[in-house]
């Protein structure tokens, strides 16, 4: 079979060389397209793929249109809200994830953004230490669990809200559970977002929401853009001096935000939660076994569209 592995944002080498290895140890070719510049590449590439590996690179009814033998999307990583799924439905294309591989990676970030945002950008000007807060993680699955577990280690408490766990599971996993949105804002000096972008989630933090933050709050966000309504997000920073944004997902209107709140506000240029060579072996290489044993056995364990 042609596997053909489409990063727009490429892979650390030891990933796309473990990659190769497992598929060409299976008597798969692999064909490789990274940092291609615009879909046309990407449409013109998956020709005559019978399976694709993506990151965040979008995998449209186009895309697929473009692909009459494709059989398997592998989006390595977690959020698939990039592949349309409903077209692969209708087309018979099974598309899975590699949840869990790497959310070690994007939880460290989200840390490290934390006390990036509480020393002020790392500069001499006085700052704030995370031991003492509340953290609240709003989704405690994969990446949120490891948040609050680190959080603790640093002296944080940590509230969490999870709609899919009950009270025990988030126990379990080292955090208090809050029952409510608005109580989650409300008790969080650090609010980490991990929920997907879906569309009940999608602009669902805004002006209401953020406006309950403690005084001096910062909200994280690692998940998506789209999960924030920017126009209240600037409505909320406008009126309250005290809250801080900092996101590894670039905003719409970020030049207009930071020139209005310089360092109350700050985004990744290239969204790099995901981006260690660790993420990148786990996910890439769990990619590829995944494809591997669904065309010998048919194992469809990570298939998302079903
Ligand atoms: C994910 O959903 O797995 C993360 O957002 C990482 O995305 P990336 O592979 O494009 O860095």
């Amino acid at each position: 079979m042609k596997i053909l592995l489409a990063t727009q944002k490429p892979f650390a080498a030891k990933a796309v060389e473990g990659i190769t290895d497992i598929l060409a140890k299976a008597g798969h070719q692999v064909v490789k397209l990274e940092n291609y510049a615009s879909q046309e590449g990407l449409v013109a590439a998956v020709a005559d793929a019978d399976a694709l590996i993506v990151r965040s690179d979008k995998v449209t009814e186009e895309v697929m249109a473009a692909a009459p033998k494709l059989k398997i999307v592998v989006r390595a990583g977690a959020g698939f809200d990039n592949v349309d799924l409903a077209a692969a439905t209708a087309r018979g294309i099974v598309v899975m994830n590699t949840p869990g591989q790497n959310s070690n990676a994007v939880a460290e970030l989200a840390l490290g953004m934390m006390i990036f945002m509480a020393r002020t950008h790392f500069t001499p000007a006085t700052g704030s230490e995370l031991c003492g807060k509340r953290l609240g993680v709003q989704a405690y699955g994969n990446v949120g669990r490891l948040v609050g577990q680190k959080a603790k280690a640093l002296g944080m408490s940590v509230c969490a809200l999870d709609p899919f766990l009950t009270d025990e599971q988030i126990i379990a996993g080292g955090a208090e559970p809050v029952h409510s949105v608005e109580e989650l804002y409300a008790a969080s000096d650090f609010l980490s977002v991990h929920i997907p972008a879906l569309p009940a989630t999608i602009k669902s933090i805004g002006y209401d929401l953020i406006m309950r933050m403690p005084k001096g709050a910062t909200l994280v966000n690692t998940a998506r853009k789209e999960v924030i309504d920017e126009d209240g997000l600037m409505k909320a920073l406008e009126e309250r001096e005290d809250l801080k944004y900092v996101t590894d997902v670039m905003p719409d209107n970020y030049d207009k935000l930071t020139k209005k709140f310089g360092y109350r506000v700050f985004a990744t240029p290239k969204k790099m939660g995901a981006q260690t060579k660790e993420a990148n072996v786990n996910a890439g290489l769990a990619a590829a076994r995944q494809i591997v044993d669904f065309f010998a056995t048919g194992n469809r364990k990570f298939q998302v569209n079903k």
